[in-house]
């Protein structure tokens, strides 16, 4: 692997090996979304804690501050709305120019596997890592499901996944779904876990990142679950000692609690137990 290739990667997965990504990206298809309407605002109290940001380029010219130090991940696929006849009709929408221009630690493509464009996606994909290995940048492989939430168990998840991987995706970011260590066992690059609709209550979200890692994900590239919370600061720290600090779910909750309740300034400090 060349220094370039190394270097972004290791700015997007922490010297633990873990990683927490935030992603504001659902405008691309959804328009403004809940809590997203004016992005500059949602990330600025969440951005010293997250290792990266997932964004489109349209939000990072108009919303996020070029002197910050926080690697980006660009959204370079899109094309397409809820209100569209298919979200798996999906283009490269970003030149390497413009990529290069950005300096960005890597791109993320979505792939629709078992759709009416499966192989328009999986061409995508495959298109940007043929450009993007050339400069060294990392792509990371999208398994998008669109509107099919029920797609999501162990042996789609695991299908698609090791798709990307095979196309040249550097890191795959999925799903959750009960039995995840069948996705990650047969993934051969790192996975991350997207989190889907807003669950129910915080433990519910702890519990499900806390199996991901435990199954075998490096990390987390989560927005509606912590953004669209009532604190999201408290919801991504509490997370984040999960992903970093190897918190348990009821460890992470009462950091949660005292957070909210003004109890805790620090992050939790318990060391790591590997
Ligand atoms: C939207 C995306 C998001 O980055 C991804 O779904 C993660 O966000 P959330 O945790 O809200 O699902 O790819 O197209």
């Amino acid at each position: 692997m060349d220094w370039g290739m190394k270097n972004r990667l290791s700015r997007l997965i922490q010297p633990d090996g873990r990683c927490f990504f935030l992603p504001i990206d659902h405008g691309y298809f959804q328009g403004p979304t809940s809590c997203l309407e004016k992005p500059g605002e949602t990330i600025a109290p969440l951005l010293p804690y997250c290792d990266a940001l997932f964004v489109t380029r349209g939000v990072l010219r108009a919303a996020v501050d070029p002197s910050i130090t926080t690697p980006i991940i660009l959204r370079v696929s899109g094309g397409t709305s809820v209100i569209g006849a298919d979200l798996a009709n999906e283009s490269i929408t970003t030149s390497m120019e413009e990529i290069l221009r950005l300096n960005v630690a890597a791109v993320g493509v979505s792939i629709f596997v078992g759709t009416d464009y499966e192989r328009e996606s999986l061409m995508n994909l495959a298109d940007m890592v043929n450009l993007c290995e050339d400069y060294g940048i990392p792509v990371m492989a999208v398994t998008a499901v669109g509107k099919e939430l029920e797609k999501r168990d162990a042996r789609y998840l695991a299908l698609a996944s090791r798709i990307a991987a095979e196309l040249g995706a550097r890191v795959v970011k999925t799903y959750w779904c009960e039995d995840f260590d069948r996705v990650t066992c047969g993934c051969p690059v790192p996975v991350v876990m997207a989190g889907g609709p807003k669950c129910e209550t915080e433990l519910e979200v702890m519990e499900f990142v806390h199996d991901g890692i435990r199954k075998g994900a490096i990390g987390l590239n989560l927005g509606r679950n912590v953004w669209q919370h009532p604190h999201p600061v408290a919801m991504m720290r509490s997370l984040r000692a999960i992903i970093h600090e190897d918190f348990t779910p009821r460890e992470a909750h009462g950091l949660y609690r005292e957070l909210v309740s003004g109890g805790k300034k620090a992050a939790g400090t318990k060391a790591r137990k590997k």
